[in-house]
């Protein structure tokens, strides 16, 4: 059977699975489900009780909203005067009231085979709880920011914790994005203290951390922002790793020997501050509403947008979506491969596993480092139940054919999942053959950072699949397919896939910028949130999710904004304009195409070609360097002046198809848009 005709195809759940899980049929999703619609309070304030709060919510009080512009301020408020503490509830309610302290909470795997560590819920609340004292020692208090960029280590997951635990609000950088974006987001938060470590190698490639965080200091501090605490962990310095408690850990360590420059005063080592900190540490009791995080997603105007996420909600929804869509048990070891400076990581590395006291891994490296077989390796090693990942490693791994998998046995693995973009049919049967023996019911999970968890998601042991389908809502997702008017369309349609109630996840806010999130996702479609995706729905009611349908695409499952890329470009001297579009990539799922016209003088060469790229990677990260570019001594544009970009689109990919040009200003330009196209491989 080839991909094409897989992809009607259904693939019913594996019924071992099927008799332990938590929803065992369509039939038990579709009652709860509706309860959840019908009555949502009753159903998550039900689930809310296995948490601590400090204060109940007040009656009558347990949501409110509003996702009409033209009915007011657009807002979302869960179990208003509520308070609690999201890192009291994944440590110590897991310790003192699940009595699981031993467990492990995570098995740390580094990126070379060999270098890894441990460690159990107590002994991850010990470290949260002094690093929350180190914070508080160097001035940070409930409400402010903290910029972090860290490679994927378990300091990382002891800062988020316990900037959680103070009531400070941790704003999470991917440690791949440049000093320029670093700097933008500490600036748009105003972070005066950076957590970092010296440097992480990533495969073979080293990553300096410590000195892209000194770089974008000095750039924020051209825009009036003072940082004035910088906290690095030795990861790879001169006896990184070395405890007095881990004298075995420290001697599998390879030797690195990276040297940081510290400023004096303002940096400081991270073991340095913990060897004085003291391991209690009230938590602080936040108000429902009050911000967890921010967390910086692409905006289709250029700059990041700010995400804000708050407290019981997103609690609640990230511990809930983790125990339903990957049928978790307790005795499960799971291995999420997404980086925590992602949404992915924030909520299924850290919190929802942790809130249900999951033991997981967390992998510091890259999948094919040293070899193709290292996620099985890993797999085997830990005995991995349930693996989360991204359509673009599964499409990396299809280059290396069956042979590194079947090295290894795999035959732990019980639940596979998915997200980041549409996974197309090719992909998800080699990930449920080659990968899961045929064995594992593969869970696609539609979700956004901006819904903080999974809102269109299979059930493993209910749901039956079909290859490509996120299929049907998680409870309380109430999802409908408008026209471009704005009209719930019925049965089997195609449209903007939009949400009409609110979900305890959802974001509340764009930092700093409320009219922004009003305008983002609430302007177009009175009434709805608008998620930006384009939709199908099939006669099983199942939907398919086809991608954006604004001016941001999906590079290996990361969202980029056509307008970022194209401001970055333009602003080379040599630029005069620039237009950005999404090409289809094997691995990446879509990559960036990008049209430029050079100024009156300027020769396109192969040296403006790598300054463009370069500029891009120094600008934003080495994740949105364009991998086409072409030259465009003109653009198509229609007589209002606007960049045809559906036209440049087609060019791109060099086809004919343009469909109507009527209001193009010079259709001139077509012609020589196609006699200009690179030789793409
Ligand atoms: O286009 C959708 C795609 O990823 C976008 C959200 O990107 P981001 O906020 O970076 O979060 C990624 C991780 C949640 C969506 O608007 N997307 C995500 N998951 C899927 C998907 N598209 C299709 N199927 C999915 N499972």
């Amino acid at each position: 059977m080839d991909a094409g005709d897989s992809a009607e195809k259904v693939f019913a759940p594996n019924v071992e699975v099927q008799q332990s899980a938590h929803v065992k049929s369509l039939d038990e999703y579709k009652t709860l489900y509706q309860k959840s619609i019908d009555e949502p309070v009753a159903f998550w304030g039900e689930i809310l009780q296995d948490f601590h709060l400090e204060k109940q919510p007040r009656p009558n009080k347990s949501l409110e909203f509003n996702f009409n512009c033209d009915d007011g301020p657009i807002g979302v408020k869960w179990f208003q005067g509520a308070t609690t503490n999201v890192c009291y509830n994944v440590l110590d309610r897991i310790v003192k009231e699940k009595g699981k302290g031993d467990k492990i909470a995570f098995y740390w795997e580094g990126n070379d085979i060999g270098d890894d560590s441990k460690i159990t819920y107590s002994e991850l609340l010990v470290e949260v709880c002094k690093f929350a004292n180190v914070l508080k020692d160097v001035g940070v208090k409930r409400g402010d920011r903290v910029a972090i960029y860290m490679p994927m280590i378990i300091e990382l997951v002891v800062a988020m914790l316990a900037c959680a635990r103070i009531g400070a609000i941790h704003s999470i950088v991917f440690g791949g994005f440049s000093a320029d974006s670093l700097a933008g987001r500490m600036v748009d938060g105003q972070c005066s203290v950076v957590v970092t470590a010296d440097g992480v190698y990533r495969g073979s490639k080293l990553l300096k951390l410590k000195e892209v965080v000194d770089n974008a200091i000095t750039l924020a501090d051209k825009k009036g922002l003072k940082v004035h605490t910088v906290i690095a962990v030795r990861h790879l310095g001169p006896g990184a790793g070395q405890t007095p408690e881990a004298p075995a850990q420290s001697a599998k360590r390879p030797c690195y020997d990276l040297e940081t420059t510290m400023v004096e005063g303002r940096d400081h080592w991270w073991h340095d501050k913990m060897a004085t900190a003291s391991d209690q540490c009230e938590p602080e009791w936040m108000d429902a509403e009050d911000p967890l995080f921010i967390l910086y997603t692409s905006g289709s105007t250029g700059t990041p947008k700010g995400v804000v996420h708050t407290q019981i909600g997103y609690m609640l929804y990230t511990a809930t979506t983790f125990k339903y869509s990957f049928d978790f048990h307790d005795d499960h070891v799971y291995w999420c491969t997404a980086d925590i400076g992602w949404i992915t990581g924030h909520s299924y590395v850290v919190y929802g596993p942790m809130a249900n006291g999951a033991t997981s891994v967390l992998f510091e490296g890259v999948p094919t480092y040293p070899d193709p077989g290292r996620c099985w390796q890993i797999t085997d090693k830990y005995n991995v139940s349930i693996l989360y990942t991204a359509p673009t490693l599964i499409r990396t791994l299809m280059k290396f054919g069956d042979e590194p998998i079947k090295k290894y046995s795999r035959q732990s693995l019980r639940v596979l999942g998915t997200v980041g973009e549409p996974i197309n049919p090719e992909a998800w049967l080699f990930y449920y053959k080659s990968i899961g023996d045929s064995r594992c019911p593969i869970v696609d999970t539609f979700w956004q950072t901006e819904t903080g968890g999974h809102t269109i998601t299979s059930l493993p042991g209910a749901t039956p699949m079909k290859p490509g389908s996120a299929t049907l809502p998680f409870f309380g997702i109430d999802p409908v397919i408008l026209n471009d008017d704005g009209k719930i369309l019925k049965g089997e349609c195609e449209g903007s896939l939009a949400f009409r109630r609110p979900w305890p996840g959802m974001m509340r806010t764009v930092y700093g910028d409320h009219e922004r999130f009003e305008r983002t996702y609430f302007k177009t479609f009175p009434g709805f949130y608008r998620t930006g995706d384009g939709c199908r729905r099939d006669k099983d009611g199942y939907l398919w999710v086809t991608g954006r349908i604004d001016d941001m695409f999906n590079v290996s499952g990361h969202l980029l904004s056509t307008a970022e890329i194209e401001s970055a470009v333009v602003e080379l001297p040599e630029v005069a304009e620039a237009a950005a579009v999404a090409y289809p990539h094997k691995v990446k799922g879509q990559c960036c195409y990008c049209f430029v016209t050079l100024v009156q003088g300027v020769t396109y060469s192969e040296e403006i070609i790598t300054k463009i790229k370069q500029h891009v990677r120094q600008r934003i990260g080495a994740h949105a360097q364009p991998d086409y570019l072409q030259n465009s001594p003109s653009l198509p544009k229609t007589r209002s002046g606007k960049i045809m970009r559906r036209v440049l689109r087609k060019v791109a990919q060099n086809s004919r198809d343009l469909g109507d040009i009527s209001t193009m200003a010079d259709p001139g330009v077509v012609e020589e848009l196609f006699k200009n196209r690179p030789k793409i491989s």
